[in-house]
């Protein structure tokens, strides 16, 4: 092994190590399976451990993210599924969810698929409106499910981690058929985040479905997720109208839709997180820690454009700062800090102390680099045009390298962008563990996959190298599913779903990749030298 890697490192001298993709910054020992080194060297990457707390630095866990409304057949409660449903019954909004990956039916036997990737951990949500398909009305059917569910990843030792809500509500949240909801909140329908007198109450209900799940099942659970991606949610649903409920506020009503529904949503997540701690006090694993909550976090490496070009003007410069500080700090310092910054202008001028101290650690979601431009400054507040995809205005850039764009999602992957984002919160909040709780690409070719898993741990070991305390690495997704607004044409899975076969589950070329790299606890050479590196990625078939 030691002699692989001095050729390894001798060739790099020779080729630049960009062009090969043979890069050994840090050489470590052969391990055994409890991540001692065998050489007295530690092992890149250690074994399992707590996702807060001193005891868990130097350990990492492998794992798999889904989402419930993703997968899951006939989830017939929630918003998504009126949205997306064809009419007269549904608003016919994109591909229909419908059974989405069958992953409700499968639940049980989808266990396996992360046994085969030797895969330790699953990050998956729980399906409110499955739960409490009417406010306030409990279905004890599907809690059952999810007991059981539960129950075989724990028996196969794969460790849970549960997101309480993502990109999803119960239509009584906010019907996207009455978004004016002009006679106010009725449990029929709350009228949304953004409410005045809903938004807060929604808060609450979703802090009563966190306590509900706590005590159900924080026997077996330690480790939750309050919200996933939440400035993205708010973006979609209250601020570009591409989500339900279809509200596109971002232009013409800033402050009242877009940022009283983010005020409500940190609210939101304030209360589940308090909820989680009281209601799980039990130390399923015996590791110190009874529940540990965090919040996932979309990042973006977002960079100074003009034009449809890269820019070094101050002006798209600052601009850039501020799309940052709105993207990734304003919910992680409210959290932290309790209080909120209305203006967004980077103070934090409205207190809140009941959010404070409301994070244990924190999930890192990278897919995308993105430009941003003050010419035109379109956001109202922040005078800054970022590129979302089809909104231009000249803020988008072309890729680094031209195999970088994602044609599915029409954005750019670039893969050392992880290392960059997990850099800079490291900067900005040093004693919040951090993990990659998100990551992948859409795509329907084997090596491009394989090579973007690869490229991510290298990411992030080049960040552990450094000191940087990230604790683990959930590959989004474990099996191909329902991509929101973008339907079923994106393939994000380490198996391939065939929806027109019975749904059969396939490996992909990634999934003996990451195997090995988890068995191993390290990644060698010879995937180094197939996989990894800073070169072009495999074409899109
Ligand atoms: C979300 C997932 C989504 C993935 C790929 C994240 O924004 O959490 O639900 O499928 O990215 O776009």
């Amino acid at each position: 092994m030691q002699a692989a890697r001095r050729s390894c490192a001798a060739i790099a001298i020779a080729i630049t190590t960009a062009a090969l993709g043979c890069r050994d910054p840090h050489p470590a020992g052969d391990s055994d399976s409890t991540g001692e080194s065998t050489t007295g060297e530690p092992a890149t990457f250690g074994p399992i451990g707590p996702l807060v707390g001193d005891d868990g630095r130097g350990s990492f866990r492998f794992g798999a993210a889904t989402a419930a409304t993703q997968i899951e057949d006939a989830n017939v409660h929630t918003a998504w599924w009126l949205w997306t449903a064809p009419a007269p019954d549904g608003l016919a909004k994109g591909d229909f969810v419908g059974d989405a990956s069958l992953g409700y039916t499968n639940a049980i036997a989808d266990i396996d698929l992360l046994a085969q990737a030797g895969l330790g951990a699953y990050r998956f949500s729980i399906e409110w409106a499955r739960v409490e398909p009417v406010r306030d009305q409990i279905d004890e059917d599907a809690l059952a499910h999810y007991d059981a569910m539960i129950d075989a990843l724990v028996a196969a030792g794969i460790r849970p981690m549960i997101t309480v809500h993502h990109f999803s509500d119960p239509v009584w949240v906010d019907d996207p058929r009455d978004t004016a909801c002009a006679s106010g909140p009725s449990d029929t329908n709350l009228c949304g985040w953004d409410h005045p007198e809903g938004g807060p109450a929604i808060a609450e209900e979703l802090a009563e479905h966190a306590a509900l799940l706590a005590a159900r099942y924080g026997d077996r659970v330690d480790e939750w997720g309050t919200l996933n991606e939440p400035i993205n949610f708010m973006l979609a649903g209250y601020g570009l109208g591409i989500f339900p409920p279809g509200k596109n506020g971002i232009l013409t009503a800033f402050d009242d839709v877009f940022l009283a529904a983010v005020r409500n949503y940190v609210d939101g997540h304030a209360r589940v997180y308090q909820a989680l701690k009281s209601g799980d006090a039990i130390d399923s694993d015996d590791d110190g820690v009874a529940a540990a909550a965090g919040l996932t976090m979309g990042v973006i490496e977002w960079v100074a454009a003009r034009d449809n070009q890269l820019s070094d003007d101050p002006d798209d410069v600052a601009a850039k700062d501020r799309v940052d500080f709105l993207y990734h700090r304003l919910f992680v310092d409210a959290a932290l800090q309790g209080a909120f910054d209305a203006d967004l202008d980077g103070v934090l001028e409205e207190p809140h102390p009941e959010w404070a101290g409301t994070l244990d650690w924190l999930g890192v979601q990278y897919y995308i680099r993105a430009g941003v431009t003050a010419q035109p400054g379109l956001l109202p507040k922040i005078a800054a045009t970022p590129c979302f995809g089809d909104f231009d205005f000249g803020s988008c850039v072309p890729p680094v390298d031209p195999s970088y764009h994602v044609p599915a999602m029409r954005y750019e992957h670039w893969p050392p962008g992880l290392y960059e984002r997990l850099a800079s919160y490291h900067a900005h909040y040093p004693e919040l563990p951090l993990v990659v709780t998100e990551s992948g690409i859409a795509t329907r070719s084997g090596p491009r996959r394989a090579e973007v898993v690869v490229r991510a741990l290298e990411a992030i070991e080049r960040a552990r190298a450094e000191g940087i305390d990230v604790r683990g690495y959930y590959h989004w997704s474990l099996f191909d599913n329902f991509e929101w607004a973008e339907g079923f044409t994106p393939r994000f899975g380490l198996f391939s779903v065939d929806r027109e076969q019975g749904f059969a589950r396939t490996p992909t070329d990634a999934v003996a990749v990451l195997a090995r790299i988890a068995a191993e606890q390290e990644i060698a050479d010879d995937l180094r030298m197939a996989h990894g590196g800073v070169g072009p990625l495999s074409p899109e078939p």
